[in-house]
């Protein structure tokens, strides 16, 4: 299938691991232009060189915080244009509600929906001038059907997936997409720290919770990072103009909802 990305820019946040460098990688073998970001440079630095070992791309790395408008602005100033925008970042802290205090809801706000609405004003207006556009939004299948332990990410998650069907609304006439992406669980540091924490909490091993997070997905297996890369990849591309305001599960089928 020709996706048509050859030429066109793309910014992907926190890249240097996970999620976001699976879809760095995938966006880099279309031949985009790629600008990737987290906060820790040597990690990011190692992301773009394994990205330009396997690819014809050598990403330009912007180091910043997410969570932080100031850093986004330096972002701003130093890549300009984006066509493409893929808003991810490192996941808040898990818990029960009655063990998070006030701080925890602020920091998470800004890692979760902050970044999500300003790295979409940094983007936006230079895609209603050249009339196209990408916005793709990592969210979670806990907006879905929200996960017990993960009050702050089901929260605030649901308000970037809110935010998403409105900007889809007021923008697909300047040929801008907007959509959400809603991965299972699947193996990286975040999914790591996630068992770790379980295992703790339910004093048994990580292995144990591992096997039991696969065994409650249709597929009997946690997914592959760039099995929700194949499908940003395809969300991004020109064949994808029509499909806007969604959120769309990559779960191995783990969400029972009809739609
Ligand atoms: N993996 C799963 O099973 C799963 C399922 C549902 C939802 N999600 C969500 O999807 C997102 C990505 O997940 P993941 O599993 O790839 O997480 P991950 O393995 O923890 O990777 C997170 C990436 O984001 C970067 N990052 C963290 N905080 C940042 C910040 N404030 N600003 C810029 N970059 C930042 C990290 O690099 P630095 O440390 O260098 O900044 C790293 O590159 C998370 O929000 C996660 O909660 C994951």
């Amino acid at each position: 299938m020709e996706l048509r990305l050859k030429g066109k820019k793309a910014l992907v946040t926190g890249a240097s691991a996970g999620l976001g460098a699976a879809a760095a990688m995938a966006l880099a073998e279309e031949g985009v232009e790629l600008f990737i970001n987290s906060r820790d440079e040597t990690r990011l630095r190692a992301a773009a060189q394994k990205i330009a070992e396997k690819t014809a791309i050598m990403p330009v790395v912007c180091v910043g915080d997410v969570s932080r408008a100031g850093d986004i602005e330096r972002l701003d100033s130093q890549i300009g244009a984006v066509d493409i925008l893929v808003s991810n970042a490192g996941g808040p802290v898990p818990g029960q509600f009655t063990d998070l205090p006030g701080e925890r809801w602020q920091e998470a706000a800004d890692l979760v929906l902050f970044s999500a609405v300003n790295l979409t004003r940094m983007v936006i207006d230079g895609m209603i001038e050249r009339r196209w556009g990408r916005l793709i939004y990592l969210t979670s299948i806990g907006v879905l059907q929200p996960i017990n332990d993960l009050i702050l990410s089901n929260t605030y998650r649901s308000g970037v997936t809110g935010f998403c069907k409105t900007i889809s609304n007021n923008y697909a006439k300047y040929g801008i997409t907007a959509n959400c992406v809603c991965p299972g669980y699947t193996a990286t540091e975040r999914l790591a720290s996630l068992a770790a924490s379980r295992a703790a909490e339910g004093g048994v091993s990580v292995e144990s919770v591992l096997k039991g997070l696969a065994a409650d997905v249709p597929a009997g297996r946690i997914g592959k990072p760039e099995e929700l890369a194949a499908l940003i990849t395809f969300l991004a591309s020109e064949k994808a103009a029509y499909i806007t305001g969604t959120s769309i599960p990559v779960d191995g089928g783990a969400v029972r909802a009809l739609i």
